[in-house]
C-alpha cells in the first residue's frame, strides 16, 4: 500500500512537472497572427527554398546568414536588395516586385517573434528559460 502511495506521489509530480515545462513560455498571444501579405511571404520563402541557404533561429541551411532578425538589423531596403540583385555568394532568384514586397513583409513577421541569438534571458530553477524582455 505505502509503494503504492510513493508512486502516485511521484507520478503526480511528474505529470505536473511535464505539462509545466512542455507549455510555460509557449504562449504567443503578444504576435498579431499573421495578415495576407506575410502569409504570402512565407508562400514565396518556401517556393524560392530561401531556407536551403538562411536559417531561421538558427535552423536551416549554413550558406548565407540566418534571417530572424535582418530586417530590425540591418533594415528593409538592405534585404530588398539583397533578393532584388542577388551578390557574388547569393543567386538572384529572379523574384518578381510583388513577391519581393510579400517575402519583406514576412521576414518583418518574423522578426517580431524572437531575437536570435538569444539575449538578456534567465534561465529559471525549473530549466526553462525567461526573457527579461519579453513583452508578455
Ligand atoms: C544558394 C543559396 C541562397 C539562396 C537560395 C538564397 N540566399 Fe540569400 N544569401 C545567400 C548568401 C550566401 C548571402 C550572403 C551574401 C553576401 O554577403 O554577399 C545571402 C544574403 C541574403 C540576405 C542579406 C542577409 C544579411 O544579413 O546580410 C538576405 C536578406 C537574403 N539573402 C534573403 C534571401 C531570400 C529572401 C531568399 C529566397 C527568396 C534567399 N536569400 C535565397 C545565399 C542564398
Amino acid at each position: 500500500m505505502r509503494h503504492r502511495a510513493i508512486f502516485c506521489g511521484l507520478f503526480a509530480a511528474f505529470a505536473v512537472y511535464s505539462s509545466y515545462v512542455y507549455t510555460a513560455g509557449t504562449e504567443t498571444g503578444h504576435i498579431a497572427p499573421m495578415n495576407d501579405a506575410e502569409r504570402r511571404g512565407a508562400e514565396v520563402f518556401q517556393q524560392y527554398n530561401c531556407v536551403a541557404c538562411h536559417q531561421f533561429y538558427g535552423l536551416g541551411g549554413y550558406m548565407g546568414p540566418d534571417l530572424t532578425n535582418v530586417i530590425s538589423n540591418r533594415g528593409a531596403g538592405y534585404a530588398r536588395a539583397f533578393i532584388m540583385a542577388g551578390t557574388a555568394a547569393m543567386p538572384n532568384l529572379g523574384l518578381a516586385t510583388d513577391e519581393i514586397d510579400a517575402v519583406i513583409a514576412y521576414l518583418a513577421f518574423v522578426d517580431k517573434t524572437g531575437r536570435y541569438p538569444a539575449e538578456n534571458y534567465d534561465v529559471q530553477w525549473t530549466g526553462s528559460v525567461a526573457y527579461q524582455d519579453d513583452p508578455q
